[in-house]
Order: C-alpha cells, then structure tokens, then sequence
C-alpha cells in the first residue's frame, strides 16, 4: 500500500471540499513523533499564490478534513504547519491485510515498464576484481526491485570478449594446451604468461597478431579456441555469482561479439545523416560543447568500445523495446555514456520516450583511502574477497556449539557473503567506501548481521509460542504506533529506491525498523506472563510483519536470512 498517496488523497479531499483552487503538495513523514506521523508544510507557499495567511489555509484545510479514516486528527503548528495522525484502527487493518499477503499488500506495477539493466559486464581476457562487485550487485539489486515492482526487467550482461588481445590469450592458450586441460583457475597468471611470451617470442608475438585477423574474419579454428578461452572465463565469472547468490545467468549474457555485425551499419548510418566527420583517418562524431569527439571507427578500420555501446543501445531500443536502459557502471566511466547517450539519441537509435540512464557508482577504499589493492600492488580478486568474507564471519560462529559443522560452513556462507553485500549496498552508490571487515561483520549497526539477526530473533519467538496466532492488530502505544506506521511505509520506499536506483534507502529503512522493532520489543513483551492474549496476539503479528518486511528487503538485496542465529 501507498501510504504517502493514500494520506495525500484524504488531503486533496480536504482541498475540494474547502474550494482551494490548487493541487495539494505532498504530505511528508514527521521528523519527530511529537509532529504526529505526517507534516503538511504546503500552507506558507500557498499563502502567496491564494493571498490568505497561512494559518487561515491550515485551519481551512484542517476545518474540510475527513478524520474518520485515514487520518484521525490534524493540528496546526507554528506558522501554518499541520500535522498529523493516522488513524490506528486504519492502519492496524492495513498491517493486518499485508501480514496476509505474499506481497505485503505491495502493488504490482498495473503498467509495467520494459527495463534493461545492463551490470556485471567483466572483460574476458581478465579475472573479475574488487571493482565488478559494485556493478554486479547494485546492478543485480535494481533488477531484482523493479521485477517485484511488476516491471519487465530484461538483464544484460555486456561481458568483454572481444578485442585485439585474444589473439595472443588464444595463441597461448593453443600452445599451453595440448591435451585440453588447461583450466586457466589464475586468468591473470595466464595473461602475464602470454605477455611474457608475446614479448620475448618473435614467432609467437607474429602468430599472435595473425590470429587477431583470423577471429576477426572468422577463422574456424581461431574462433573455436576463442569460444573455449571465453566459455572457461565465463565459467569463473559464474562461480563468482553463485557465490554472490547474483541472478545473472548464460541466457543473459550479451557480450560484446554480439554486436560485431551491426558495427559497420552504425558508422553507416551515421555517415548517411551526416553526422560523422574524419579526423586523421578516424570517423568521429562531434557533440556540440564537447571538444573530445566520439571515435567509432579508427583508421585502420578498428571499432571502439563505444561503437558497440552505440549498437547495443540500438539493439535495445529497437529490438527488445526498452523503454528505460539503466548502465550500472563505474563513474569514471560517465563521459563515455553522456556522450554515447547524446549520439544515439540524435541518430534515432533510441527514441525520445526512451530514458537512458548511467548508474554510476563510486570507488571501493581500503583503510587509508587507497583504492583496494593487494599487499603487492596488484588488484584483489573477487573471488578471493569473497572466500575470505566466509572464512572472518566462521570466526564469529566458530565458538557455537549448538551448530554442526554443515551447519556452520553453510551459515558462514550467508553471513560473510551478506556483510560484503550489505556494506556496500548501504553506501549512497556515488560515494566512494572504505572497506572495513570488523564494521561489516558487526551485530550492532547498520550491517546484514544486525537484520539477519533481528530476523532469527522472530523466528525464535515463534518457535517458543509454538501455537497459532488469531485475532486482530490492535495498536496499544506510541511505539507501537510508530512500529506499524514504518511497517506500511515500505512501499513507499521500495517505490522510491526503484525510481533513484538507490539501494541504500532500502538498507537505511531495514535500519530504522529493526532498531525501532528491537526498542518495541524490549517494551513490549509478548511472551511473558501478564500479558493478555490479545496483546500477545497483536504483538506476535507485528513481529511477524516486521520478519517479513526484513525477508523482502533483504531478499531484493540478494541477502539471504536463516532461521536461527
Ligand atoms: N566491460 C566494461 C568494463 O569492465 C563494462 C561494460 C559496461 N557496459 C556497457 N554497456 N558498456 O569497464
């Protein structure tokens, strides 16, 4: 349920019934719960337009308002401010309803849009690094939020596997791989090795470059041995998802070779409208207040980086029909979109309707600030980041003796992967983080730990009430006032972290309930004798609310929760 909309219509209710002659401004959420759990600050900008005070308007409105639903009492405040309160038994239903739904009572989008989220995107020739964590997971969590909003949600993974250094990735591979064993488990050792060879071996460095020709113009035997060089290469890139818990599979991969053919016809058609000029033998296009042109073919021929981007968004546009194509790349990379953008836009690639979008991210820091590296110098390997994630959060649990050991090599699984993921998803995603093991793998804070253990926390309640649970929400205090209010809000934030792709308002929100939830239930006791059953009712269905709103959220994160912590 919306519940900002729904608390806006009674407001623009008021306004019909009161003859104001103007849309009512959106409510906003109290900033303390002295102010009741909506503001209403549109009075003073209304005052210049309809040239009333502002209190006679809030009174006006305040005099129009319906307070038998939704809202059960509004009071001025200050200058013209209103305030106001929902109405518990409204909103004790509304909590009701959305414990008995799969989807909390949340809205599947009744017109859903066509959505591509191209994220990942790892180059072949290479193993994925520290810096395609951020793209693979804010870029998965999107995806994941706007399918449960009800969008069709079309994943791209735009993998690197095309380029002049497969030749020589290839020529070595052939070399080193007589008996059809190589399993390439260290690509980046592989890659020094070819280098190594490339530049020490003139034969090779000559067979290298004449295979670069040869997959280009489509050689079999070359091309058969590039297609095993990228099948292996993909092969790691999806222990690393699964490890993840990532969505992403074969079926979405778009490399780069996909667009090989359509690359000719883009400069082409670029030429025909008479956008494309030559400078020194490369074919560019200027962008009016840009003096770096965009170059889609150089002069020997070649095609860029952007010319494929250029025939991807075409391919997207026009042939999957997407409306919104969201890039979740790194920053330092929005030059190259704002101006592919702008190309593609002005050549007719891409409609007008079309919203094209980077969703730029920042750099992931070690402790002194430093862009992450290894002790050597050398980028850190995602893969080993994620196997040291699970060995650090085995040392928290290692000391629980009601676990066996499955049980631990399974919880340290969900627990360490949870804490990198969260970490970085809690960041504003154009910030740069510091990346710091001993925060994320902390109980307390804003950390996976702190969720998957509130959740855990409810499942034990259960367990120990071990019977059904009946009756109605009935809202008893402010607190649990304050409780149920953030429980229905989540639609609202969901609704907003889609249009932002901002994960980090979906884990700022978890953060404010489960602190809230924890407050309540060290308040409000549902087990303990003394309790009336239909408190302990209505407590064990907020609780059971509060789990399953932690459940969803994480879930869109790609966060696993456990039972039992
Ligand atoms: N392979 C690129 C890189 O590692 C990322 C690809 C992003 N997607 C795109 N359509 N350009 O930087």
């Amino acid at each position: 349920m919306k519940l900002k909309s729904t608390v806006n219509i009674t407001l623009k209710n008021a306004f019909i019934k009161a003859n104001i002659d103007h849309e009512p401004m959106s409510v906003s959420e109290a900033t303390k719960p002295e102010f009741g759990d909506y503001q209403f600050n549109g009075a003073m900008a209304l005052s210049k337009k309809l040239g009333k005070n502002p209190r006679e308007i809030a009174t006006l409105i305040i005099d129009n308002l319906a307070l038998d639903g939704v809202v059960i009492k509004a009071e001025i405040a200050g200058p013209g401010f209103i305030n106001l309160w929902l109405n518990p038994l409204w909103i004790a239903e509304q909590c009701s309803d959305a414990t008995h739904d799969d989807r909390l009572n949340i809205e599947v989008n009744p017109n859903p849009t066509k959505v591509v989220v191209d994220y990942s995107g790892p180059n072949m020739a290479k193993q994925m690094h520290v810096g395609h964590l951020r793209s693979t997971i804010i870029g998965d969590t999107l995806a994941n939020l706007l399918t449960f909003l009800g969008d069709e949600v079309i994943r791209q993974n735009h993998i690197g596997d095309w380029g002049t250094q497969f030749g020589m990735l290839i020529a070595y591979l052939e070399m080193k791989d007589e008996d059809g064993s190589v399993s390439l488990k260290d690509l980046e050792q592989f890659y020094k090795d070819a280098k190594g060879e490339f530049d020490a071996n003139e034969d090779f460095a000559n067979k290298a470059r004449e295979y670069v020709v040869k997959i280009q113009s489509g050689d079999e035997h070359c091309l058969k041995l590039w297609q095993k060089f990228i099948n292996i290469s993909l092969g790691h890139c999806e222990e690393v998802y699964e490890k993840l818990n990532v969505k992403l599979t074969r079926d979405d991969v778009r490399a780069e070779s996909f667009y090989n053919e359509d690359l000719p016809q883009v400069v082409e058609s670029l030429k025909s409208d008479g956008t494309l000029q030559e400078s020194d033998g490369a074919k560019c296009v200027f962008i009016e207040g840009n003096d770096v042109p965009v170059i889609v073919q150089k002069g020997d021929g070649g095609y860029l980086y952007a010319t494929t981007d250029l025939a991807a968004l075409r391919f997207r546009a026009q042939e999957l029909g997407a409306k919104r194509i969201s890039y979740v790349v790194d920053a330092r990379q929005a030059g190259h979109f704002k101006q592919v953008f702008t190309v593609a836009k002005n050549a007719g690639f891409v409609d007008e309707d079309v919203k094209l979008e980077h969703i730029a991210f920042g750099t992931m820091m070690d402790k002194g600030g430093k862009p992450f590296k290894t002790r050597d110098g050398g980028t850190v390997k995602l893969i080993d980041l994620l196997d040291e994630a699970v060995v650090k959060a085995r040392e928290t649990i290692n000391n629980k003796e009601e676990y066996t050991q499955e049980e631990i090599d399974e919880l340290a699984k969900i627990i360490g992967i949870g804490a990198v993921k969260y970490a970085d998803l809690a960041i504003n995603r154009e910030s740069n983080y510091i990346f710091n093991w001993d925060k994320m793998l902390s109980f307390e804070g804003n950390t996976s730990l702190y969720m998957q253990y509130a959740y855990a926390r409810i499942q034990s309640i259960f367990r120990k009430h071990n019977g059904p649970i009946t009756g109605d929400i009935v809202i008893g205090d402010a607190l649990e006032h304050r409780l149920a209010v953030m429980l229905l809000r989540f639609e609202d934030i969901l609704q907003r972290a889609a249009i932002d792709a901002s994960p980090n308002q979906i884990t700022t929100y978890l953060y404010e309930l489960v602190t809230l939830f924890m407050r309540f239930y060290e308040q409000n006791p549902m087990l303990k004798d003394g309790v009336d059953e239909v408190t302990k009712m209505s407590r064990l269905q907020l609780a059971d609310l509060t789990a399953k709103t932690i459940k969803q959220g994480l879930d869109i994160l790609g966060i696993k929760i456990v039972d039992k912590l």
